[in-house]
């Protein structure tokens, strides 16, 4: 390309570290991916979940629950609501269905399944601390159970992926295949 004083100016106007003087789109920066997904996936060191759209979709809608299931049971105990602690402690209690879906959920993520039915288990434990009307037991059974809530989210993070995929890591059949 040859560069004469008009090229130069046009250059000078547009910034040449926006747009390359031929024209073209800058190259992204060496340091890091151009797929933003990828990028947030290289800063973000948790061990990846694989999940289907739906699942992860799903898993945030539970874990959405999960916060206004503390939330309830603290506002239960600051009024000394024992039946309000048992009611909010079961819905994020251990259930058959419950099991069903942390199995599913974390087909793909070795030990996963495992922190999910033990965060289920302790919620059954700040159920039954309720029972005895004791407010720093129930405090004490929730601390616990808050425990895993944070130790999960240290170390997972939603890989979402598709059905091929989902299917590989997992060695399950994907829904619908
Ligand atoms: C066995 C693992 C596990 C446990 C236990 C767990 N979570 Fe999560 N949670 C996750 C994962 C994985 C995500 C998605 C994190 C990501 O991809 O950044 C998440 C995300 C969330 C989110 C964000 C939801 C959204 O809409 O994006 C909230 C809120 C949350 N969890 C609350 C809780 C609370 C409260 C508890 C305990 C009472 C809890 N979680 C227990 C694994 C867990």
């Amino acid at each position: 390309m040859r560069f004469d004083v008009t090229t130069l100016l046009a250059c000078a106007l547009a910034g040449a570290f926006l747009t390359g003087c031929d024209g073209r789109p800058p190259e992204p920066p060496a340091s890091g991916p151009a797929d933003p997904v990828e990028a947030l996936n290289r800063l973000d060191p948790r061990r990846p979940v694989p999940l289907l759209p739906a699942m992860a979709w799903h898993q945030k809608q539970n874990m959405q629950q999960h916060l206004v299931a503390v939330e309830a049971i603290t506002h239960a105990l600051a009024h000394e609501d024992w039946d309000g602690v048992t009611a909010a402690a079961r819905t994020i209690g251990t259930t058959p269905d419950m099991q069903r879906t942390c199995r599913r959920m974390g087909a793909g993520a070795e030990g996963f399944t495992d922190l999910a039915l033990e965060f289920h288990q302790r919620a059954d434990a700040v159920a039954e601390a309720a029972a005895t009307r004791d407010a720093g037991a129930v405090l004490r059974a929730t601390s616990v159970m808050l425990r895993t809530c944070t130790a999960c989210h240290a170390t997972y993070r939603q890989d979402v992926v598709d059905a091929a995929t989902w299917g590989a890591r997992t060695g399950m059949t994907p829904p619908g295949h």
